[in-house]
C-alpha cells in the first residue's frame, strides 16, 4: 500500500504538511515535485469538498524531503472519523516523524484580522466526537493519551523564531473545532470566546489528536480568513476564505521556508 509513496524517497520526509483551504500554493515551494493522487493509494478515502480528490506532493524544500497533503477529508462530508484521520496513520506508517497542520479559520479573537496567521498553541474539541474512541491497539499509543502538549513546544518555538527572522506577524491562539458544515451562530462564537478560543474551524483537531497519540510531533497554523459570525455585520462565504488566503500567501511562504530551514538541525 505504501510502496508507491516510499519509492519516491531514500529517507522519509522530515515532515508532512496538510494544506488547508486556499493554502495549496504552499506546495509550490517544493522542487522536483512528484504528484500522486490519493486515489492511487488503496484504503485512503477521497475528500469531496473542493472539486478534486486530493493528492500527495513529494518534493524538496530547502533541500529537505517534505510530503504535502493537498486536500483533506472533513467530518462534515459525512465520513466516519476514522476516515478523516486515515491519512495521519498513513503518514506515521511511512516513518514521517512530524505533522504540520494548516487550515482556514474564522477569528473569534476580535483583535485578529483576515489574512492574519495564527500559530495554534492548543485546541478545544467542541465537536462531541473523540477521534481516539474505539478498540484499543497498543501500537496506536496510550489508551488514555495525555493532551497537555498536543502542539509540540519546540516546533512552536521554531515557528516563532521563523516569524522573527522573516518579520512576519504570527499570532498565537487556541483553535476550537466545530464539525460544520454550517458556520457558527453569533451566540456560538460568543460562547467560543468565553471558553477561551481565538479561532474557529471545521478541521485539524482530529488529525492533531491522532498524530499526538501516535507519538508524532505536531504543529499548526490557522490562516484567518474571516471574522467569525456576529463580529462584523456581514454573512460568511467560502469566497472570503480564498481571498484572505491570497493576502497571506507571501507571508506564509516566507515563514514556512524559514521554519523548514530550522528543521535541518532537528532529529529526522
Ligand atoms: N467558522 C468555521 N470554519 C471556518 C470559518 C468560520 O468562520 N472560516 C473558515 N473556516
Amino acid at each position: 500500500m505504501h510502496k508507491k509513496l516510499e519509492s519516491l524517497w531514500k529517507k522519509p520526509p522530515v515532515i508532512a504538511v496538510q494544506l488547508g483551504s486556499g493554502l495549496k500554493s504552499l506546495a509550490d515551494t517544493a522542487t522536483d515535485a512528484v504528484h500522486i493522487p490519493y486515489e492511487e493509494i488503496p484504503g485512503l478515502p477521497r475528500p469531496g469538498v473542493e472539486g478534486h480528490g486530493g493528492e500527495f506532493i513529494f518534493g524538496y524544500v530547502e533541500s529537505l524531503p517534505v510530503l504535502f497533503l493537498s486536500g483533506r477529508v472533513h467530518y462534515y462530508e459525512g465520513k466516519e472519523i476514522d476516515e478523516v484521520t486515515a491519512i495521519v496513520r498513513l503518514v506515521h506508517a511511512l516513518g514521517i516523524p512530524r505533522l504540520f497542520l494548516t487550515n482556514a479559520a474564522g477569528a473569534v479573537n476580535e483583535t485578529f484580522r483576515p489574512g492574519d496567521l495564527m500559530m495554534i498553541t492548543d485546541h478545544i474539541n467542541f465537536s462531541g466526537i473523540n477521534p481516539l474512541r474505539g478498540p484499543y491497539h497498543e501500537k496506536d499509543g496510550p489508551r488514555f493519551p495525555d493532551q497537555s502538549e498536543v502542539y509540540t513546544k519546540h516546533l512552536q518555538e521554531k515557528l516563532l523564531q521563523a516569524a522573527q527572522e522573516t518579520a512576519v506577524s504570527l499570532k498565537k491562539g487556541v483553535y476550537i473545532w466545530f464539525t460544520g458544515p454550517s458556520y457558527e451562530t453569533p451566540a456560538e462564537v460568543k460562547a467560543a470566546r468565553v471558553l477561551g478560543a481565538d479561532a474557529v474551524g471545521m478541521s485539524t483537531v482530529p488529525e492533531a489528536m491522532v498524530a499526538n497519540r501516535l507519538g508524532m510531533e505536531v504543529c499548526g497554523i490557522s490562516m484567518i480568513s474571516n471574522m467569525a459570525a456576529g463580529i462584523i455585520d456581514s454573512p460568511l462565504s467560502h469566497e472570503e476564505v480564498l481571498e484572505a488566503a491570497k493576502l497571506s500567501e507571501q507571508n506564509f511562504r516566507q515563514l514556512f521556508l524559514s521554519f523548514i530551514r530550522s528543521l535541518k538541525n532537528a532529529r529526522i
